[in-house]
């Protein structure tokens, strides 16, 4: 190796700090050095340190853990006092999700009974995730066009807005055909809410304060906060009977400053399982019109309630036809089972069409910096099942199907817990409906549950019931009976 200045360095882009390339010839006199690298702490830092001490080739062309590692030559080195900390050493640990700490948990138990109803996601009886036989024909005819991969629009393609705003609105429903609603495609759900809520943060005119159901879905705050808005709450659920508080809502809601933001899960909420029934729907349209509030639906399980996309869209048009103007969010990730493919909606409803264009203008300015443009495949598929006729006759029975085994995995859980002999009354597990069920179980209960039978689920007592199967749905009757009797 050839002599180097001394204040020549090598610097890892694995680490945060400078190595010296003649270290293990050298190291002996530079033992000084030595302490700083130590003081970091950091794994992959020594990991390199050993490393580097057993050979000096590794700096001509390094293969450091297996990996071709980049090394890049600065000229002049700071001094290694100056390197010796991070930028990111006054970051602190965050809380792991809650959810994910589930899995997490569940993945690590060896019982061969162990349950995961933590997750929301859609398995079928075998325990299996589920790939929609409409979906899969979808993908097969999309392959076959050997369509290009250019980028889509800000905002999708049109036509996926408008088709998603028909499933949410019904066919022929005079909004879109006066084309008075802006309809933008976004990353799932969740990307829907985060466009919408930064949209309300820039653009509502009245309280920048959404109301949420309490509870509402985890991520629904961490959203409006993020994006600039203010979180409040109305009461929803009611734990004595495990149902929906609808005077405790109307009086919360008939409290709340006028316009304000309220968000509604359309239908199938998350996580209570506990949707209001259409006259209370009627009656929370009126309220909601006298105070003045502007509604945000956010429909992530059109279909998936009912197994019927219109029956789940109940809420939604009701709201419509009373007048309101209202924005929503949907998702494709349950009804369509295009999880991970990140396909949704995000659409405002405006008075005219030229207000929509305006609107249109200013969601696309929101979005262009955040992710420029959605990804087109999930949209893709969307759209061919949406116009494709058979194919959407399909997906109609695929999505019933769902809905459908999960009604009956609702009963057969009921039903088990009474053949346990439990005097509790468990009506709320078929009285509530969608994938999540409030079990009403205390944190205590999910703790014993979780335990002595290895049953997974979040601490508020909320269970997936896509989890569940035929074959399971006893075992968890008697664990659920044991740990609550
Ligand atoms: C109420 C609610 N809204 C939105 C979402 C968004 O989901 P995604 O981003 O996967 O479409 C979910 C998913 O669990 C949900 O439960």
């Amino acid at each position: 190796m050839t002599s180097p200045s001394p204040f020549r360095f090598v610097y890892c882009l694995r680490c945060p700090l400078p190595v010296l390339p003649w270290l293990s010839e050298c190291v002996g006199q530079l033992s000084g050095i030595q302490a700083p690298i130590r003081q970091t702490g950091s794994q992959s830092m020594a990991t390199c340190w050993s490393k580097m001490n057993k050979s000096s080739s590794i700096l001509k062309r390094s293969s450091l853990l297996g990996q071709s590692i980049p090394w890049q030559p600065i000229k002049m080195g700071a001094p290694l006092s100056a390197r010796a900390s991070s930028w990111w050493s006054g970051v602190e640990m965050g809380p792991p999700d809650p959810i994910l700490g589930v899995s997490e948990a569940f993945k690590k138990d060896t019982n061969p009974l162990k349950m995961n109803l933590g997750v929301g996601a859609y398995r079928d009886d075998q325990g299996k995730p589920f790939v929609l036989p409409s979906v899969r024909e979808a993908e097969r005819i999309i392959a076959q066009k050997g369509l290009n991969k250019e980028y889509a629009p800000i905002g999708g393609e049109p036509e996926f807005g408008r088709l998603s705003a028909n499933l949410a609105f019904g066919q022929g429903n005079e909004i879109v055909s006066s084309g008075r609603n802006v309809s933008v495609q976004t990353i799932s759900g969740t990307g829907a809410l985060r466009v919408g809520a930064t949209y309300l943060a820039k653009w509502f005119p009245g309280n920048k304060t959404v109301y949420l159901p309490r509870p509402s879905w985890g991520n629904h705050t961490p959203i409006f906060k993020q994006s600039g808005m203010n979180v409040d709450g109305y009461r929803y659920y009611d734990p004595t009977t495990c149902g929906f508080d609808f005077n405790g809502a109307m009086e919360d809601i008939s409290r709340i400053p006028e316009k304000s933001v309220i968000m509604l899960h359309a239908c199938a909420h998350n996580p209570t399982g506990v949707d209001p029934k259409d006259e209370q729907w009627k009656e929370m349209s009126q309220l909601v019109k006298k105070r003045n509030l502007f509604a945000f639906f956010d429909m992530a399980y059109q279909g998936f309630a009912s197994g019927d996309v219109d029956r789940d869209a109940f809420a939604v048009r009701q709201f419509l036809e009373d007048g309101h103007n209202i924005c929503l969010s949907q998702s494709y990730a349950k009804n369509m089972g295009l999880y991970g493919e990140r396909v949704g909606a995000f659409t405002v409803v405006c008075k005219d069409k030229e207000e929509a264009a305006r609107v249109n203008s200013q969601i696309k300015i929101l979005i262009r910096p955040m992710y420029s443009n959605p990804p087109v495949n999930g949209s893709r598929i969307v759209s061919e099942i949406l116009t494709n006729t058979a194919l959407n006759k399909q997906w109609l029975e695929d999505v019933k199907g769902m809905a459908d085994r999960i009604i009956t995995m609702r009963q057969e859980l009921k039903d088990g817990l009474a053949n346990e002999g439990s005097s509790k009354n468990w009506e709320h597990i078929v009285d509530q409906i969608g994938m999540f069920c409030f079990t009403g179980m205390t944190p205590e209960q999910v703790e014993k549950i979780t335990t002595e039978f290895s049953v997974y689920m979040t601490k508020d007592g909320r269970i997936s019931v896509a989890g569940i199967s035929s074959s399971n749905v006893g075992y968890l009757a008697k664990a659920m009976h044991a740990v609550t009797k």
